[in-house]
């Protein structure tokens, strides 16, 4: 292997995140004999195959398998040094990779777009996903930073809270027979048809444990996987659901959803930036991190006046 150069690594890495020969040449922006050759050296350096040929997919053997992790790390730790380099010079320069839960789509865009114009020769690359799909993309280590509400237990993580989610109950508007009352019980949600988030997503969960450990069940009339979805029913009349406060941040611009006062609720949760808990964090991300925690005290001000607002 100490014949072996970065740029074969590279070649390989692509060809093998792609599983295709041509498709590694398109985005490498080179032939694609001089991929074929760049992995026939590098398996001559291996001394065992790195792909097999079935049909005509292309499989990594366990080699490959092997060779592709320990490339990923190797350019994971380049381009750290690149940032940290960069740094040294005094300039924020680099890739920030976010995953977010989908209900933090009503704070981290904005967010996002002030770093960038701060931070202009940083790129970020943020997926917008429920907890399920959070958690396999934290399994393959697919980014810098994760922010979730709801942290899994299977995967050691380093987490810290910075700022409040509360899940409030939401009708349609003052005229709704409940929204005059104060103090409902639990079981008042139980004779309203009910509009539920879709499986994977924090909000169903933390419902689902509220209603299973008080021994209540409600009528679910329809399940949807996004909340503006949800707010559109509601409003629609469709029935009542559970929401992240943070869904009704400038609810003064669609005023007709109205939050009930019901036992149990607000469901206090937390929002968290989280790392895994092995993995170093590059010079861009730990910079993210401490704009968002110092960021936190504007959005929990505008969450509490949202609070008393609607
Ligand atoms: P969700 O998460 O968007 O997956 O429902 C929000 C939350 O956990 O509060």
């Amino acid at each position: 292997m100490i014949h072996a150069t970065l740029h074969q690594l590279k070649v390989f890495e692509t060809t093998a995140r792609h599983s295709s020969f041509t498709r590694a040449a398109e985005e490498l922006e080179i032939t694609q004999p001089t991929v074929s050759s760049q992995i026939k050296q590098l398996t001559k350096a291996v001394g065992l195959p790195l792909f097999e040929q079935i049909g005509k997919r292309l499989y990594l053997t366990n080699a490959g398998q092997e060779l592709l992790d320990t490339c990923q790390d190797i350019f994971a730790r380049l381009d750290n040094f690149e940032m940290m380099v960069a740094d040294l010079k005094g300039k924020k320069q680099g890739k920030l990779k976010l995953a977010a839960i989908t209900t933090t789509k009503y704070f981290i865009p904005r967010l996002l777009g002030r770093f960038c114009q701060i931070h202009p020769d940083i790129d970020v690359a943020l997926q917008v996903t429920n907890h399920e799909q959070i958690q396999q993309r934290m399994a393959q280590n697919c980014d810098d930073l994760y922010i979730l509400s709801q942290c899994p237990e299977t995967i050691p993580l380093h987490t810290e809270p910075f700022l409040d989610n509360p899940l409030v109950v939401v009708v349609a508007h003052s005229s709704h027979p409940l929204a005059s009352k104060t103090q409902l019980p639990l079981t008042a949600l139980a004779g309203e048809p009910f509009i539920m988030r879709e499986f994977g997503s924090g909000t169903r969960l933390a419902v689902e444990q509220l209603l299973a450990t008080q021994d209540v069940q409600v009528q679910v009339k329809l399940e949807l996987g996004s909340n503006e979805a949800i707010k559109q029913a509601i409003a629609g009349g469709l029935g009542i659901s559970v929401l992240s406060q943070h869904c009704l941040v400038g609810m003064e611009l669609s005023p007709e959803l109205t939050v009930l006062d019901v036992e149990f609720f607000p469901i206090q949760r937390q929002w968290y930036v989280a790392h895994l808990a092995n993995k170093q964090l590059s010079v861009i991300a730990q910079t993210f991190r401490d704009y968002l925690v110092a960021k936190s005290y504007d959005l929990q001000t505008q969450l509490v006046a949202t609070a008393t607002k609607v």
